[in-house]
């Protein structure tokens, strides 16, 4: 049986950066991963990460936003410390190889992005994230360790409340494997395949989060869903907020710049809750293009800046809207981004699961609250993807080795045989487009309690359905009709604690916006959702927010 002293679940930013401080603290680590580490959607970031690093700027003001646009839910300590790593990480990342774009000065170059009182955004070009996973991944290579490459997380392995190991599925040769690990580390990044319109690679499943939920770990404010403004017209594909933050403009169809209305202090530049609600309420109202969006003009930025700071845009413009930011405005309106919520965590990575730590988008400290600032979760994935690396090491160099047998494997991969052995049964793919029409129907921007019952309602019988799902392909190799399946069953799980606790929460805040309650309730909601896994669907319990020095006040931009 194969055996590992920590082993990290993902490859992108937060989990080759745990991997690193593992090794570093001199542990034996194994990375797994469904994808070459270099597609991991980390890569897909486009617009920058943020670090107080200018004169003008400092960190102080740098915690003071990211309080604020987390509508006063983000933990002030956590957010303390996560604000002043900013800077010293992305030293680090420059010191391993990133190309970061220079001032004229030689200095790192910054953009404004939303909800940040300085331009604090440091980037390359608008593939930061890209950037970043290169300089990593080279750095990672000069080190030992186990990649396991295209393989599936189905399980973990938990004994006495401890976690032992993995139960993970080889997509190369079709076999499972039980995989021993003093610690793990869940890295698996977002899960915004739940819904349909969404920036999110296909790959962004949420397995390591369904797995730590179902062997007890808490999940923390899963309601907190963010929808990014700026997504192109039918691909969904992500139009960075540094189109804005270099100078873009958002008009609907009748030529007014309507952000004046709700942000007019900073326009384009107020958060992503804000704009996005901004965008819909525009079409709602029947200002919008026919089809449902509006505009996002850049021409008058000139084709040398488009060109030189916004080059992936450009090519995602021509190639998949038709549409030629020099000359034409981009047709865009949201589409989900980002959760804010996933497996609680403290600074150090830790769950309460003993042996189970989650970093990066997996995982919610959290920093973020009910609404993430653009460019802080580059920054997240390595600031506490360092921590849950030296953390995971450091239990691990204390706990006892397991003994699993292959009797475990046989008993955890039983009810997956099972989807293989049936004649008749649900389909997969068909489950996974009727959640996501769910989630986007009935748990967008704008929410109701109606729509959210609904929402319950039919995520529940979407469940039910998978019991009885079926697997047709028989075949072992690259079995994407299995992979498919575990993908569903994971999402499914993680869909109904997003709608039981955005229907419990009946009161508005940052990105979760109740019509039917529409103001922020500190009094009643200044408090985390805590989802653990029931027999009946998730329980739901509350945790207090921490403080340090900022009061709660209205959020105007
Ligand atoms: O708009 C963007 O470039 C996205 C950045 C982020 O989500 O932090």
């Amino acid at each position: 049986m194969r055996k590992h002293d920590v082993v990290v679940v993902g490859a992108g930013l937060a989990g080759q950066r745990a991997a690193l401080a593992a090794i570093d603290a001199g542990r034996e680590v194994a990375v797994f991963s469904k994808l070459h580490p270099l597609r991991s959607h980390s890569g897909a970031a486009q617009g920058g990460i943020n670090a107080a690093v200018g004169k003008e700027d400092s960190v102080d003001t740098h915690i003071y936003d990211t309080v604020k646009g987390s509508d006063y839910l983000g933990d002030q300590d956590a957010i303390e410390f996560f604000c002043r790593e900013a800077g010293p990480t992305v030293v680090e990342m420059e010191h391993f190889g990133t190309i970061f774009n220079r001032s004229a000065d030689g200095s790192l170059a910054r953009r404004p992005f939303g909800g940040a009182g300085f331009p604090r955004t440091i980037y390359a070009a608008d593939r930061t994230g890209l950037a970043l996973l290169q300089a990593l991944w080279e750095r990672l290579g000069t080190e030992e360790f186990t990649l396991y490459e295209e393989w599936d997380l189905t399980s973990l392995v938990v004994r006495e409340g401890t976690v032992r190991g993995i139960v993970a599925f080889d997509r190369r040769k079709g076999e499972f494997a039980l995989i021993e690990a003093k610690a793990v580390v869940m890295a698996t990044g977002p899960f915004g395949r739940v819904y349909g319109r969404t920036t999110n690679a296909h790959s962004c499943t949420g397995d390591g989060v369904a797995a730590a939920y179902a062997v007890g770990a808490a999940l923390k404010d899963m309601e907190f869903v963010q929808f990014h403004p700026t997504a192109l017209l039918e691909s969904g594909i992500l139009i960075t907020e540094g189109a804005r933050g270099e100078g873009g403009l958002l008009k609907n169809a009748l030529g007014e710049r309507f952000m004046s209305k709700y942000a007019p202090h900073v326009f384009e530049l107020a958060s992503r809750d804000v704009v996005s609600r901004a965008i819909v309420t525009e079409i709602l109202e029947g200002r919008g293009f026919p089809g449902g969006y509006v505009h996002l003009e850049l021409m008058h930025l000139g084709k040398e800046r488009i060109e030189s700071r916004l080059q992936e845009i450009c090519d995602f413009a021509r190639h998949f809207a038709g549409v030629d930011p020099v000359t034409q405005p981009l047709p865009i309106s949201p589409a989900q981004h980002y959760m804010m919520g996933g497996i609680g965590t403290d600074i150090h990575g830790a769950t309460n699961v003993r042996g189970l730590f989650a970093a990066g988008e997996a995982a919610c400290v959290s920093i973020h609250g009910s609404n993430r600032l653009g460019g802080n979760s580059l920054l997240e994935t390595l600031v506490f993807g360092k921590e849950a690396g030296i953390a995971a090491a450091a239990y691990a160099a204390h706990a006892s080795v397991s003994s699993l047998t292959e009797d475990d494997l046989a008993t955890a991969i039983a009810p997956i045989r099972a989807w293989s052995h049936r004649t008749d049964g649900e389909d997969p793919s068909v489950l996974r487009s009727e959640m996501q029409r769910v989630m986007d129907q009935y748990v967008g921007i704008y929410r109701t309690e109606a729509d959210l019952l609904e929402g319950v309602r039919r995520i529940r019988e979407l469940k039910k359905r998978f019991a009885r799902i079926r697997v047709v392909d028989q075949s072992l190799v690259y079995n994407v009709n299995l992979s498919d399946a575990l993908e569903v069953g994971h999402m499914l799980e993680l869909a109904e604690v997003i709608v039981v606790g955005a229907y419990a929460r009946t009161e508005s805040r940052g990105a979760h916006s109740r019509r039917d309650y529409p103001t922020r309730d500190d009094a009643h909601w200044m408090k985390h959702t805590i989802a653990h896994r029931g027999a009946d669907g998730p329980q739901l319990s509350y945790a207090p927010v921490a403080f340090t020095r900022w009061e709660p006040k209205e959020r105007v931009y």
